[in-house]
């Protein structure tokens, strides 16, 4: 198999030289995730060489505790070491600012340093605002970015300003478009980026590259071939250090709304005239208004959720159930694992069902969309109805062990027919040698090229809130003071197998 660099889904990235402000700039996230993302780029040679990362905080670190924590970040968390020579040169790029998001004179001398900065590197007026730090916070912050003159017009041809917000946008559909609205006051939607990182993820893009970049599979993709499609976001840890955020999200805000919904959105859409982001997104935003409504009493019909109770974790080990988790309500109805048919109203998917799933404390990490063929329309094999035909399944392994799956009926050897199921199996690691980037780092690089294919476009958001919204509503009118268990380690409530249905040709799989 050839070792071409895989086409990426978007313009190819040409990112502009910039100075990227990161408030929450000694977080979590820029520890773990974006400063190692952004040495990486550095170390693959695609980040531009005129750049400059200001981190922003109320720690006093100044720019030498910056570049530390910066180090500490990367030897942890990046995919390839800091290298000596090479982090030398990274992190004189780095700079720090401390001060309060509540504090006016904080901005204006943050512009003094962004200036400075700017002016020693020879860099243009083009800033990235990165505001990691709390959806309560936005507001404040964005007020202020305006009022100390950081937002240029997106009109403007020759500089930009961009700003780069994280989930959760709400936390349902009123509150998101409060945010959206933050956001519109001082931005245009062109400078705005929303990142859901499953769409920074190398696999999610190659459902695109794999349904419009492959001849045989677009004719069958589609409501005469197809008998159902699941998508699976199972992890395999607990709710770990992050009680105060989950009791308040749950599985359905934290994972379906968002990440599953654009994984269902890549794998249905229609082909889009171009990768034009406005064009790659229109047609995403169609699948979203397609999704048949879920609300009332076909909530329990349609929608399982779970609590995970307390039973081994993949090593072995003994974990506590939810209820039991540090931070967590000793009579708390958050979900923590959820099961939903989802139908998409469309000629193409027509009575097909969409199942997904998704988890906290299940068997292992894995994701992936399988898409489940019809049965032949003759059977001519195999009519004992012991070993009936296996339909055929398309498994697209989105992580970790990244690739896809064809499962095709084959002879076995032998004088008589007999036909069993074999798997073609293609491996990423095995075809391409070069590990995959990770999502931030892909996320960032279009931030600096303006190109926003990958990001969520406020309606999409809105879209995908007011799916979501008439469930949780359905689910407080039901007021439970317990939801269904399932055994930590396990792969869910028995009700989700009743969803599915638990017969041969319709039950969920065992990535
Ligand atoms: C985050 C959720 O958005 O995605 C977490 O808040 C979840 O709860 C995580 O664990 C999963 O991301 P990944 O990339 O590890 O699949």
């Amino acid at each position: 198999m050839s070792t071409e660099p895989l086409q990426s889904v978007g313009a190819d990235p040409a990112p502009s030289p910039c100075t990227l402000v990161i408030f929450g700039g000694s977080g979590d996230l820029a520890g773990r995730k974006l400063l190692p993302a952004l040495y990486n780029l550095s170390m693959d040679g695609v980040l531009p060489s005129e750049i400059a990362v200001i981190g922003t905080g109320r720690k006093e670190l100044g720019d030498e505790g910056f570049r530390q924590f910066a180090r500490e970040g990367t030897e942890k968390f990046s995919r390839q070491a800091p290298e000596r020579t090479h982090w030398a040169e990274f992190e004189s790029k780095l700079f720090y600012h401390s001060g309060s998001l509540d504090d006016p004179e904080s901005y204006v001398q943050l512009r003094r340093r962004i200036e400075e900065v700017e002016l020693e590197a020879g860099l243009p007026p083009n800033r990235i605002f990165y505001l990691s730090i709390p959806p309560s916070r936005f507001a404040t912050c964005i007020e202020q970015l305006r009022a100390a003159g950081l937002v240029s017009d997106a009109e403007d041809p020759v500089n930009f300003s961009r700003i780069i917000v994280e989930k959760p946008i709400g936390h349902d559909l009123q509150s998101a478009e409060v945010v959206n609205e933050t956001l519109a006051q001082a931005f245009d939607e062109r400078q705005i980026f929303r990142i859901d990182h499953y769409l920074g993820k190398e696999t999610v893009q190659n459902i695109l590259v794999m349904r419009f970049g492959n001849t045989i599979l677009e004719p069958l993709w589609n409501q005469k071939y197809i008998d159902h499609v699941q998508i699976t976001v199972a992890e395999a840890e607990g709710v770990g250090t992050r009680a105060g955020y989950y009791e308040e999200a749950g599985a359905l805000r934290d994972m379906v709304q968002n990440h599953i919904l654009q994984v269902l959105c890549m794998t249905a859409m229609e082909p889009p005239w171009s990768l034009d982001p406005e064009a790659v997104r229109d047609h995403k935003l169609a699948v979203l208004k397609s999704l048949r409504p879920i609300r009332g009493e076909d909530v329990g019909r349609e929608v399982v959720r779970a609590q995970y109770g307390a039973g081994f974790s993949s090593e072995g080990t003994a974990v506590p159930g939810y209820r039991q988790e540090v931070g967590v309500a000793h009579d708390s109805t958050t979900e923590t694992y959820v099961a939903m048919r989802v139908y998409i109203d469309n000629w193409r998917w027509a009575g097909v069902p969409f199942y997904i799933r998704t988890g906290k404390n299940l068997p292992k990490r894995t994701s992936e969309v399988a898409v489940q063929f019809k049965h032949v329309p003759h059977t001519l094999f195999n009519r004992d109805p012991e070993h009936l035909l296996t339909p055929n399944v398309l498994t697209l392994r989105l992580q970790p062990e990244e690739g896809f799956a064809f499962g095709i009926s084959a002879k076995l050897p032998g004088p008589k027919v007999k036909v069993r199921p074999v798997q073609m199996d293609f491996g990423y690691g095995d075809s391409f040698q070069e590990p995959s980037p990770e999502a931030y780092e892909r996320l960032l690089l279009d931030v600096m090229a303006g190109d926003s294919t990958l990001f969520m476009r406020r309606d999409a958001v809105e879209a995908s809130w007011r799916f979501i919204d008439p469930i949780f509503e359905a689910w407080s009118a039901g007021g439970a003071r317990w939801l269904p268990e399932y055994d930590a380690g396990g792969w869910g409530p028995i009700e989700a197998d009743r969803l599915i249905g638990g017969t041969r040709d319709r039950s969920w799989r065992q990535p």
